[in-house]
């Protein structure tokens, strides 16, 4: 029965993983998958969940099913976080959260609800945007289409972006990233996104966005600005949010689909279905990674020490992101990829062609995604002159 089965190649981004373990180059450098590093290199588990982790094992009872739609309390320190305290459509009762396994698995509740539910309707895309996007949107039935986002000189092509969204015939979905646009870097202003809503209300289209770097860019709330307008303005919105990057969690695969409907009423029969969808899919999502969540935003302490963490790992990468285009200038390369230092989030286009990627990782040890794209968390402030050496030797 398997005998037709070909092997393909693995995930490019995960395989990043592996090589870079292999390589026994002692100045190696990993640029590769999206996993926030310290100075040293490392991933360390946050102070404010080990702290909530230790409540948990201390206070835990039971290990019983959670349900199709996650932990209740998750779901009501997220619904704030995302869209506001004071935001008027919780207000109005009308978004739904439903726990998923990271925010890819709130993706895929997303396509299968879309499939499920809009059937005909396409799935537009940034060109680029995170590869797995292009694998599990059709994997759950829908057709992809894109529209451009960068231009030739590796800027933001915002007015290529603009047009092509006018085209979409009405009642299709358009993907967006709410911040830290991945694998660019580059991301929407405030009136960026004020043009993209009228357009997209114009049009009737239904917003997707993928929210998996909250607190990444700019901030926890001014992160969320394009989230936030969006729901707000229009009746339906879809929002994939991810507690991997911003908690650090990524193991214990912890998102969020929230559903956004025009009132309380349609909210609810959206609400039902997805739980369908999750059923369907692996039936309840694991609760440990939502546990810790809900522990530390329902303690003010525990909060604030979260805060000042996720700060410091927002800070470090805004740091790193001057400091490398500054360690550029003696090779003349600055003004080259000072676009490195406007970029949010952890990624970075930083325009090297896969020639040069793949020299980088053979002559140097430094691993990133052949399109270009650079994790700068990876950087650290001691291996910037050797990035830029490498970097400058094959330009
Ligand atoms: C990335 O783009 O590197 C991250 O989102 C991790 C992943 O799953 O690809």
């Amino acid at each position: 029965m398997f005998e037709h089965i070909e092997r393909v190649p693995g995930d490019a981004i995960l395989g990043l993983i592996e090589a870079f373990k292999k390589d026994t180059n002692p100045q190696k450098v990993d640029l590769g998958v999206g996993v926030y590093k310290d100075d040293q290199g490392k991933t360390p588990v946050m102070r404010a969940v080990k702290e909530a982790e230790a409540l948990l094992l201390k206070n835990e009872t039971t290990k019983t099913y959670i349900g199709s739609h996650g932990a209740p309390s998750y779901g009501e320190v997220i619904l704030p976080m995302v869209l506001g305290e004071d935001s008027p459509v919780l207000d109005a009762k009308r978004a739904s959260a439903t726990q998923s396994p990271g925010g890819t698995g709130a993706l895929r509740l997303a396509g299968d609800f879309i499939a499920k539910h809009l059937p005909g309707k396409a799935l537009w895309v940034s060109d680029p945007t995170w590869p797995n996007h292009l694998g599990l949107f059709p994997a759950a039935g829908l057709t992809l289409k894109k529209y451009p986002y960068v231009d030739a000189d590796n800027r933001l092509d915002f007015d290529g972006m603009l047009a092509a969204i006018k085209e979409i015939p009405e009642g299709d979905v358009v993907l967006l990233h709410a911040c830290c646009h991945n694998p660019t870097g580059f991301d929407l202003s405030h009136e960026q996104w004020q043009k993209v809503l009228e357009v997209v209300r114009e049009r009737g289209l239904l917003p997707l966005i993928d929210f998996a770097y909250q607190g990444f860019g700019e901030g926890l709330i001014e992160d969320a600005y394009g989230v936030r307008l969006m729901a707000e303005s229009l009746d339906e919105v879809i929002i994939t949010s991810s507690c991997s990057k911003n908690f650090g969690i990524y193991c214990e695969r912890t998102g969020c689909l929230i559903m956004v409907a025009k009132d309380h009423e349609q909210m609810e029969n959206v609400r039902s279905q997805i739980a369908i969808v999750a059923r369907e899919n692996y039936s309840n999502p694991p609760a440990h990674g939502s546990a810790i969540v809900s522990e530390i935003l329902q303690s003010a302490e525990l909060a604030a020490l979260w805060r000042e963490e996720l700060t410091e790992m927002r800070d470090r990468i805004n740091s790193l992101r001057r400091d490398f285009v500054d360690a550029l200038k003696p090779f003349g390369l600055d003004q080259k990829f000072a676009c490195v230092a406007e970029q949010r989030g952890m990624f970075s286009y930083t325009g090297l062609q896969p020639e040069q990627v793949d020299r980088l990782r053979d002559e140097f040890g430094i691993y990133m995604v052949r399109s270009g794209r650079a994790n700068v968390a990876g950087f650290s402030h001691e291996k910037l002159p050797y990035l830029a050496e490498a970097i400058a030797a094959v330009n």
